[in-house]
């Protein structure tokens, strides 16, 4: 065992349970945290923009001229409408609120509001949008609500290039499919975490990697996680053991028959494959609900290419991830039981103590 999941038990239930947990969460994780909102190459051209709504508040992600992702709030600075009521799509130019037409351009600084301009003590200077900070890593877009806090860089300090082999930030999504899970999002973090259920819950799994092949190289801060070997018959984890991709070309003759996990607190899982990366988006919805958006990302060399089909990658993935939701949504049921207490992490769930440990300490930093 580990000396980190020696002795350590499953959180307490309010963890899953309790809407003033959920709060301080709010405040001390998700408000404070780079949050991982999709990818770059959702959003290819000056002035496409998708929403992202998280905990009431509404932003807009946008890429502005120069090629830049701008992530502002979508709150009008006149009275405060929603600017933007469509999900996603292009905005030409400017950006004009429905209400009074006042209008900002693609970095949110606003540009025209009828009657207003020249107006005596009206500076439109004083009225660009609220922004947050935006960060586009590994072709990942991430924000951040916290005004003046740590730059991604220094906040991802160490994991930095760990994907670098993939060339995940060129990757492009194939396939995406979108599920909403009646668990809390730590549920579904911890449930990734282990191999311990793989046996039981997914047979499908057991002739392509056995959990004594699985190690980790991550074991402290907020990427956990690392590899499962695959067994000989397997090129990669796909319904038929064939690649659906080419081998991604900068790996090493190790990761060619690797396939890892890693989860990154508090927003998303990254699974390198030989010829893909498999991603799932986590988004807290409520305290005992999450939306979980899975991608299947490829060299766009690659989906281009004449008989290209993901479908093998895609059964196998969305099968397992079926299973996993059902497995988290019946622990969200047992949590919320007024017998449930924690209980002891085996030698294999260590990846969940690491996971506890570094979220309690999101929670209790000032
Ligand atoms: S509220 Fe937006 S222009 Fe008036
Ligand atoms: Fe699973």
């Amino acid at each position: 065992m580990t000396r980190s999941a020696m002795g350590a038990r499953t959180l307490p239930g309010e963890y899953f349970t309790s809407t003033e947990i959920h709060d301080r969460e709010t405040a001390n994780i998700f408000e404070k945290q780079w949050i991982c909102v999709g990818r770059a190459s959702a959003i290819p051209n000056a002035g496409d923009f998708f929403l992202h709504e998280m905990d009431g508040e509404s932003l807009i992600i946008v890429r502005n001229e120069s090629g830049q992702v701008n992530c502002f709030y979508n709150v009008c600075r006149h009275r405060g409408t929603r600017i933007q009521e469509a999900a996603c799509g292009r905005i030409k130019k400017r950006l004009h609120c429905p209400y009074h037409a006042w209008g900002y351009d693609l970095d949110g600084k606003l540009k025209s509001a009828p009657n207003m301009m020249g107006v005596d003590g009206f500076c439109e200077q004083d009225h660009s949008l609220h922004t947050a900070a935006c960060r586009v890593w590994q072709g990942f877009i991430f924000i951040n609500q916290k005004q003046g806090g740590a730059a991604l860089e220094t906040d991802f300090q160490g994991i930095l290039d760990r994907f670098d082999d993939w060339e995940l930030e060129r990757l492009v999504s194939a396939h995406e499919i979108t599920y909403n899970v009646r668990a809390n999002w730590k549920v579904i973090f911890q449930n990734y975490s282990e191999c311990y259920h793989c046996s039981l819950v997914h047979p499908q799994l057991r002739p392509i990697t056995s959990v004594e092949t699985a190690s980790n190289d991550f074991e402290d801060g907020q990427l956990l996680g690392g590899p499962m070997i695959l067994s000989d018959e397997f090129k990669t984890v796909t319904m038929d053991g064939n690649q659906c991709g080419e081998l991604l070309s900068k790996l090493s003759s190790d990761d060619q028959r690797r396939v890892y996990f890693y989860t990154l607190c508090p927003s998303l899982f990254i699974s390198p494959h030989p010829d893909y990366v498999l991603t799932h988006r986590i988004e807290r919805r409520s305290v005992n609900s999450t939306r979980i958006v899975c991608n299947w990302l490829f060299p766009p060399e690659v989906i281009q290419r004449d008989g290209f089909d993901v479908a093998q990658a895609v059964e196998f993935w969305d099968l397992t991830n079926r299973q996993d939701w059902d497995i988290c949504e019946l622990t969200q049921q047992g949590l919320q039981s007024r017998v449930y207490q924690p209980g002891p992490y085996s030698e294999l769930e260590s990846m969940l103590a690491a996971f506890d440990r570094h979220y309690l300490s999101l929670m209790t930093a000032s």
